[in-house]
């Protein structure tokens, strides 16, 4: 099991399939039963540092953090000396006297390596351009409970190749599920991360679809998920990008081409009426509310497995 000071969770692809599975299994006893562990991480302190803007990972952190009986520190690096140049090493070296672990939101993905080399305590990958992992934890705990085993469940993901889409293809892949990913062209993922899916999915028994035809992505499938089009650090493209991602908006229609009980998911902050429309986000199929509320559950659930304290 994911156990020691020394584990980073950087990646999904950082849990085993077993891992994995034990985690959304912690989760879910922590959400059923919150007050059994209540002060697992007293007298631990965690830090969490954002680069870029968060509502939902910075509250659940937080919230969870304190919950388990540790004391989080919530940080913008404009407020650290990060934002005045200090190096991401230097941070960690500091840090590491301070804390027990470290939860880092920021962009290129080295830089979450250069604070994991730097630092002996776990670092948490809570967002950056490559991956969002902490997301498709919460993802993943919310498919199983509203459609029960995972394997053989096809997700498709409309919209941008981006961090979400990198997650939920290797996370989907590991429990074996098949991830289809619809992108208009030249938005794809990146194909190191497609053929290292393609390999899970290989070993697990799921698959993995890339392909720019929207309306083929949408038949049958058992979860419809999208993202913004323009993601944090993308601001200046996102006119262009309204006009390039037309086609590929959860809307009605895609939920009508998908299975009967299709679930709808978005990770939330949505641009209605862009990348998903008002009807169908707050319709009967979506459960975004309950995505966003796991984000709690299974950062707890991975804070108790980093630290070693289940
Ligand atoms: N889904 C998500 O990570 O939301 P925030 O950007 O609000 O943290
Ligand atoms: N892809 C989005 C996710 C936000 C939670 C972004 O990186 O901005």
């Amino acid at each position: 099991m994911l156990r020691g000071v020394t584990r980073d969770f950087l990646s999904i692809d950082d849990l085993s399939p077993d891992e994995l599975a034990d985690l959304l299994d912690l989760a879910q006893k922590l959400k059923a039963s919150p007050g059994d562990y209540a002060d697992r991480l007293r007298g631990l302190a965690i830090a969490m540092i954002f680069e870029k803007p968060s509502t939902r990972t910075r509250i659940s952190f937080e919230v969870g953090i304190a919950s388990l009986g540790a004391h989080p520190l919530a940080l913008s690096s404009a407020e650290l000396q990060l934002g005045r140049g200090e190096t991401i090493e230097d941070t960690g070296r500091v840090l590491n006297r301070y804390v027990d672990a470290v939860v880092l939101r920021t962009f290129g993905q080295e830089r979450l390596e250069l604070l994991a080399r730097a630092a002996d305590i776990p670092i948490v990958n809570a967002l950056s351009d490559f991956e969002h992992p902490c997301q498709c934890l919460a993802d993943l705990l919310t498919v199983r409970e509203h459609r029960g085993d995972l394997s053989g469940l096809v997700l498709t993901y409309l919209g941008d190749g981006n961090n979400v889409a990198h997650s939920l293809l290797l996370g989907g892949a590991k429990a074996g599920m098949t991830v289809r990913v619809a992108t208009p062209p030249g938005y794809e993922p990146i194909p190191q991360v497609v053929r290292r899916a393609e390999d899970i999915a290989a070993e697990r028994g799921g698959g993995v679809e890339v392909t720019n035809d929207a309306a083929a992505a949408c038949r049958g499938a058992d979860v419809l998920y999208t993202d913004v089009w323009a993601s944090m650090g993308q601001e200046s493209e996102a006119t262009a990008r309204t006009l390039v991602f037309q086609g590929f908006q959860l809307s009605q229609q895609a939920v009508d081409a998908a299975a009967e009980q299709v679930i709808v998911m978005h990770c939330l902050p949505a641009h209605r009426g862009q990348e998903i429309t008002d009807e169908v986000i707050d319709g009967p199929h979506s459960v975004v509310w309950d995505q966003a509320e796991n984000r709690l559950h299974t950062q707890k659930a991975l804070l108790l497995r980093l630290l070693d304290r289940a």
